[in-house]
């Protein structure tokens, strides 16, 4: 299944260091360059549509990297192209060494990362290693093949409980809903085995004890290294290691624990033997490649143990995109943020939306603590201006920022997808994540009046999941040069913090006296200072002038008593 690289007039692999912004004395200046990068995720599915099938490919996403170049970021992770029968939208790959045919070629993959080096991205991509799809080449052969194949140990195959093994062998539950395990018929059709599934029962889970596992992964990082990517982001990376003999957990509420306590299944401490291994890779190769980890860890302090100095360079602070708008909340997440990191001198991530969970101009448009998974659109003139303060409250603050495609266009989650269209196996399987992931994945609106609104090239053409009408009042074309655009904003702040440089990278900030519900911290540099504040209550409020203003979420009024700062707005100055 396996795509080569038919092109003989190929040249020699790329070295992964972009010429353009960022040169390697600049990096290492600045202690390498994921230490400050602001990283743009890109789902392919819905990002942009070269051949007109609906749905999104890697030549779409080709076409506009200078689109990404000129909004500023540093870098753009690829959620999964591989091949892969979309179960979960690609997070079930059957072959790791392919690109699925929706998405184009290896090839085109080539181009994409020739490209991006070109204009001075970086490029990092999605990799899956808690589990395949149950259509890869190891999984097929383990069924067909029954008890005793080797292919089995590879996965965790097991003989159910109950007098005819009718019952799972523990208690364990899919994220998605439902048992982690499927039973499996034996060749000659009588039921036989259970499999471990912590997400669908089409993503079988690895056996990370089988050394067969850890060996093809590491050859996959070298495959997709040779190809010149800059790095990798881990999918489920607290998930590779299971507690030896899969104990009971003993609750039927597991979700609910999730986040909250080490679980049998998660955040292993064998998990980091593995990432230590991978780094040893990671270095042998040029220009700084890097690994981040989606890792859900009871508290940031443990995430802290994915990114020692041996294992990987960065982890998404899910505690902090968690946070609702509010002052003391967000002080307090800051500070621990920055605390955890220091000791193991990881750069601090930040982050407020991806493709898992609702938007953060959806999730901020509604009252706090329903959590990151919202199914009712709220007040979103609200959500929006909550949603730019957040950004340039993220931005100001020291280390490294991710931010996912359609937040700098102010994109709200689509709440109200009708149950025909969605795509979501957690929607199939009722609990769960709730299953309304679909809603922040509908395809980017780029230009025109009528849908696909330029995601794919033909007026009237189709698109995977369909776009609100009024996307058409959001594209990128209506919002390109309309300094109150949130695509404005955004294209300014990353401007200016490629200016500033007390901004970027970081270990800490002074936090300066503020009234109640107001954030405001000052970050030096000897070239001159920063301060942030951050208005996170519904009413204007008077403070006086820390500076000169450089950028602002909402129009702030300077008076001869101070500044008034709008409810819900961030302000930059500079000192
Ligand atoms: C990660 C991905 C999510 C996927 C899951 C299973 O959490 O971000 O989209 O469903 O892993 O691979």
């Amino acid at each position: 299944m396996t795509q080569n690289l038919a092109d003989a007039s190929r040249p020699a692999v790329p070295a992964a260091v972009p010429a353009a912004r960022t040169t390697a004395a600049n990096d290492a200046a600045r202690g390498g360059w994921w230490r400050d990068a602001v990283i743009y995720q890109v789902y392919p599915r819905s990002f942009a549509d070269g051949n007109g099938d609906g749905m999104g490919d890697l030549p779409g996403i080709r076409a506009r990297l200078p689109y990404l170049r000129d909004l500023g970021v540093d870098a753009v992770w690829l959620s999964p192209f591989y091949a892969s029968p979309q179960a979960d939208a690609g997070y079930d790959v059957a072959d790791y060494r392919a690109v699925d045919p929706m998405f184009g070629t290896l090839l085109d993959a080539d181009a994409l990362i020739r490209d991006a080096h070109d204009l001075g991205l970086r490029i990092i991509v999605d990799l899956v290693p808690n589990h395949s799809s149950d259509q890869h080449e190891w999984f097929q052969r383990a069924l067909r093949e029954g008890p005793g194949s080797p292919l089995r140990e590879r996965y965790h195959f097991r003989p159910g409980k109950g007098e005819d093994g009718e019952l799972p062998p523990n208690d364990w539950e899919s994220i998605f809903g439902g048992p982690a395990w499927t039973r499996t018929a034996d060749p000659d059709g009588t039921p036989g085995d259970w499999y471990l599934h912590l997400f669908a029962p089409e993503q079988p889970d690895f056996n990370w004890d089988n050394p067969a596992v850890a060996d093809e992964f590491r050859s996959i990082l070298r495959f997709w290294l040779d190809m010149g990517v800059d790095g990798f982001r881990i999918d489920v990376a607290h998930g590779l290691v299971k507690a030896p003999g899969l104990p009971d957990l003993g609750s039927h509420d597991q979700l609910k624990l999730l986040g909250n306590d080490v679980m049998p299944f998660f955040d292993q401490d064998g998990v980091h033997a593995i990432y230590r291994s991978w780094r040893q890779i990671l270095d042998e190769y040029p220009g700084a490649r890097i690994g981040v980890a989606e890792a859900w860890t009871p508290t940031v302090q443990r995430t802290a143990n994915y990114v020692r100095p041996d294992e990987l360079h960065q982890a998404f602070n899910f505690q902090y995109l968690g946070t609702g708008w509010d002052a003391d909340a967000l002080r307090e997440v800051i500070d621990v943020s920055l605390d955890s990191m220091r000791p193991v001198q990881a750069p601090t991530t930040w982050v407020l939306s991806n493709h898992d969970v609702t938007r953060h101009a959806t999730r901020f448009a509604n009252p706090p603590g329903l959590g990151t998974q919202i199914r009712t659109a709220g007040d979103r003139v609200l959500g929006l201006r909550r949603a730019r303060a957040a950004t340039l409250l993220m931005l100001a603050l020291p280390g490294s920022a991710y931010i996912y495609q359609g937040e700098e266009l102010g994109l709200p989650d689509v709440t109200d997808l009708p149950d025909e269209v969605r795509q979501d196996p957690s929607f199939f399987r009722q609990a769960g994540q709730d299953g309304f992931r679909d809603g922040c994945r509908v395809p980017i609106p780029w230009s025109g009046t009528e849908a696909p609104y330029g995601f794919g090239p033909n007026p009237g053409g189709p698109s995977w999941l369909p776009q609100p009408a009024e996307w058409a009042g959001l594209s990128v074309e209506v919002q390109t040069g309309d300094p109150t655009s949130t695509l404005e904003l955004y294209r300014s702040a990353l401007a200016v913090r490629r200016a500033q440089p007390a901004l970027g990278a970081g270990t800490g900030v002074e936090w300066l006296p503020a009234p109640a519900g107001v954030l405001a911290f000052r970050r030096d540099a000897a070239e001159g200072s920063f301060v942030c504040t951050a208005n996170t209550t519904g009413e204007p409020v008077l403070i006086p002038a820390p500076g000169r203003m450089l950028l602002s979420s909402a129009e702030a009024v300077e008076t001869e008593n101070g500044v008034e700062l709008p409810a819900d707005s961030t302000a930059w100055w500079a000192v």
